[in-house]
């Protein structure tokens, strides 16, 4: 069974995000344990001067739960064109730990449109080394018109999308190669 941790950047009750982990983790509830990640809002603010040996204990938590995780699912929104914050502010306070680095993620942005916070999140992921093969992100756009109100995927090519990028994930935790560093984050897939 491969462990995999969602984290997903939005922080509303009703979140399209956690829904689309929620049907992701029943999918595939016969390959992959996935556990969302609920301490996003817990972390402080990133602050260089915090990140000592002994870091807040919400941080410490986060990282190790990042370290128990064979891979990485992550869900977001876009944000006034941009990564939302708390998600960001999560990533900030892994890069010097690098929990990310080598570490198997997928990443799928889910909202209105949603580009400019993937292709940012793609820069991100890069540099802190994550795995990604180019099939391992998404973008959803109209998220709202592809998922039924109880979150279930009503959208074909979203769930053939959803499928190929499950497929890469699970086949890179299980089976990492050298090449598995995405070097062209220009080209994102969408449906
Ligand atoms: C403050 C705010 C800013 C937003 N800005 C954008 C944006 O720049 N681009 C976009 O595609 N969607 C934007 N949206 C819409 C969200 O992507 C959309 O509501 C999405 O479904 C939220 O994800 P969630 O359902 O998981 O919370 C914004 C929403 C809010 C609340």
């Amino acid at each position: 069974m491969i462990k995999i941790l969602a984290i997903s950047g939005s922080t509303r009750q009703q979140s399209s995000n956690h829904q689309l982990i929620a049907a992701i983790a029943a999918r595939y509830a016969s390959q992959a344990e996935l556990t969302l990640f609920n301490g996003l809002t817990e972390l402080p603010h990133f602050n260089p001067d915090l990140d000592q040996d002994q870091p807040p204990a919400a941080v410490a938590a986060f990282r190790e739960q990042l370290r128990g995780a064979d891979a990485v699912l992550i869900c977001t929104p876009e944000y006034a064109i941009g990564v939302p914050g708390s998600l960001k502010n999560a990533i900030d306070w892994t890069v010097s730990s690098m929990e990310f680095s080598k570490k198997p993620v997928a990443l799928i942005t889910a909202g209105t449109s949603g580009v400019h916070a993937h292709k940012s999140l793609l820069g991100t992921l890069l540099i802190i080394e994550s795995r990604m093969r180019e099939e391992m992100q998404l973008v959803i756009p109209a998220i709202k018109t592809k998922m039924s109100p109880d979150g279930v995927i009503t959208h074909g090519e979203t769930l053939t999308a959803i499928d190929r990028l499950m497929h890469a994930l699970l086949s890179v935790a299980t089976a990492p190669r050298e090449d598995d560093i995405y070097l062209n984050p220009p080209a994102f897939n969408k449906v």
